[in-house]
């Protein structure tokens, strides 16, 4: 199962891109801090390409990477000098590089059959291997406790040319999340009708901090990029590759 087919990727696109917009200038000074000044960043889940345009525009290379055809699609015009792939961050080959970042809840989302808390703790081990040492991971992710008791939240949200009707359903045991998405675009006089499920899974931070940490990961939990702050159960994190490596010492008896 896969999501964001055209009329989506759209929506996302007009109506929804305000979270990398704002968390933009939190992530460069992140990047900048650990002083990766320049050099490949792959974004894995670049959705229609805003936070790859923000990142090639002060001259970084840029890889971006998404399930979604149509975003990919989106992203490509948005972002001319960033290169682009379609496919799944959880089985893509990842090039060397100096920063990974995953902006938007991407790591929760249930697309590929490969997701889950196996197979992200698979994804951590190849990102810790692709980055150079001092390189760094950026992701936030949703946690557990979206909607209290189990309380479906159901919105209604617009735009000039789309609307659409969301159902947001936590699962008793807390460990997923299900979007139901109705969604108009009109096209003419017309509206044009589609809906998509995305099932997301939720990691409690703990989790996610002993999975980066098993991978070899220095570890900081965020509250926002910046100034740009999280919503309630919604964190971030920032990995690091330390930049001389753990070794195993292992001694030998000479006698
Ligand atoms: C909420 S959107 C965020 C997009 C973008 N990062 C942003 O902030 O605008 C989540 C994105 O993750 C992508 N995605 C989810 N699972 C994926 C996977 N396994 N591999 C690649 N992309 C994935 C979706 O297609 C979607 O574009």
């Amino acid at each position: 199962m896969t999501g964001y087919d055209r009329d989506l990727a759209y929506i996302h696109d007009t109506g929804f891109t305000d979270f990398a917009r704002k968390a933009a200038p939190g992530l460069l000074r992140l990047l900048r801090q650990n002083r990766i000044l320049g050099g490949l960043v792959v974004d894995a889940g670049c959705g229609s390409g805003v936070w790859a345009r923000e990142l090639s525009d002060r001259g970084y290379k840029v890889l971006g990477i998404d399930i979604s055809v149509s975003m990919i699609r989106l992203a490509r015009q948005q972002a001319p000098a960033a290169k682009f792939q379609v496919g799944s961050f959880l089985g893509a080959v990842l090039p060397p590089c100096d920063a990974v970042t995953s902006i938007g809840e991407c790591i929760n989302y249930g697309f590929d059959g490969r997701s889950g808390k196996k197979g992200l703790a698979e994804f951590f081990r190849r990102v810790y291997a692709a980055l150079r040492p001092g390189g760094v991971f950026l992701f936030d992710v949703v946690e557990p406790g979206v909607s209290a008791d189990g309380v479906p939240l159901r919105r209604f949200l617009e735009g000039p040319d789309w609307a659409i009707l969301l159902e947001v359903r936590e699962d008793r045991r807390r460990q997923a999340l299900t979007r139901q998405i109705v969604s108009f675009r009109r096209l003419g006089d017309l509206y044009r009708r589609s809906e998509e499920i995305h099932r997301l899974h939720l990691y409690p931070r703990a989790e996610l901090l002993t999975e980066l940490r098993r991978a070899g990961f220095e570890t900081r939990l965020l509250g926002g990029y910046g100034r740009f702050r999280f919503q309630p159960a919604h964190v971030g994190f920032l990995a690091r590759k330390p930049v001389a490596e753990k070794h195993i010492k292992i001694s030998r008896n000479t006698n």
